[in-house]
């Protein structure tokens, strides 16, 4: 490994980086990728439940011929023996894994096994704050259907307070010149869950008519003690129902980063809508994934 880059945090990435992992993963698309983690042990650590994340990276770790150990955290040491996070890093350095993917449900967390790993991080969610990968796949996404994200009007809707995602892909879209507005009540949305440049809204019904695309977020049930609001007015005020996908541009598009919830934030009718790009993204996160770990190992 020529590097020992991580990344934490979306802004440990200048856009020029991004630009350039953006070429990357659409090379990717079209031919082989190369065999460039051949030979480098990849683990990925997760200590919370997921799907698409955790696929995404081995899939991506796969494509480039990386050897990948996937780490169940309810097995080793630190749940019963008192090995702490940090040991367990500089253990999984020693054993000779060069690139740790790792997800917590405590915001920080991955920031102290990167601390302790003398590797490659790569933070796949911390808690709610922060999930830079999905902003990349987001960004990706986007930029792809929009073409030009500058002055691009991007609406996310929902429980933007406990979403890791929107406080990730907000920022990134932003910083490639999109107009971002959060939609959702004050019990999810609060001045202080957004970037300050980020517009605060509470009627979705009034942003409808004029967006260049929406994000859906799931209620993130497991990240609160109790529901702060009614789910029957919650659904009333925030769900993209039919009414709501009637109003929206013919070609507006639709992402969520997933898990969906059919009958909280979107109607069941949502998923078979042409304006519905979630396959995109998911498909997309697998070519970033990897363009991503190419560049952490290789440099840029
Ligand atoms: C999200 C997550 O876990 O942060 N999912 C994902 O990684 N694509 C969003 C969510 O759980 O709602």
């Amino acid at each position: 490994m020529t590097t020992t880059r991580s990344l934490l945090d979306i802004d440990d990435l200048t856009n020029e980086e991004i630009d350039a992992l953006f070429t990357r993963a659409r090379e990717f698309a079209r031919r082989p990728a190369p065999r460039s983690l051949e030979g480098v042990f990849c683990g990925n650590l997760f200590f919370e439940q997921s799907t698409r994340t955790h696929v995404s990276f081995q899939c991506a770790q796969m494509l480039l011929s990386g050897n990948v150990i996937n780490l169940t955290p309810a097995q080793l040491s630190l749940a019963t023996k008192g090995e702490r996070l940090d040991d367990t890093a500089v253990t999984l350095r020693a054993l000779g894994i060069e690139v740790l993917v790792a997800r917590h449900p405590r915001a920080g967390a991955v920031a102290e096994l990167a601390a302790a790993f003398d590797g490659c991080t790569v933070n796949a969610g911390d808690g709610t704050n922060a999930h830079p990968t999905q902003a990349l796949l987001d960004t990706f996404t986007l930029g792809d259907i929009l073409g030009d994200l500058r002055g691009a009007r991007i609406a996310f809707v929902g429980d933007i307070r406990h979403s890791r995602v929107a406080h990730s892909s907000m920022r990134l879209l932003q910083r490639y010149g999109a107009t971002v507005v959060g939609v959702g009540p004050e019990c999810f949305l609060a001045r202080a869950d957004v970037p300050p440049e980020v517009e605060i809204l509470r009627d979705f019904d009034g942003v409808l008519g004029d967006i260049d695309a929406l994000v859906m977020l799931r209620v993130q049930r497991e990240r609160f003690e109790s529901m702060p609001i009614d789910d029957g007015a919650y659904i009333a005020a925030y769900q993209l129902d039919d009414e709501r996908l009637a109003r929206i541009g013919a070609r507006t598009p639709i992402l969520h980063p997933g898990p969906y919830n059919r009958g909280m934030e979107i109607v069941e009718s949502v998923l078979r809508d042409a304006r519905w790009h979630y396959r995109d993204q998911v498909s997309n996160g697998v070519l970033v994934r990897a363009a991503l770990l190419h560049h952490l190992v290789h440099g840029w």
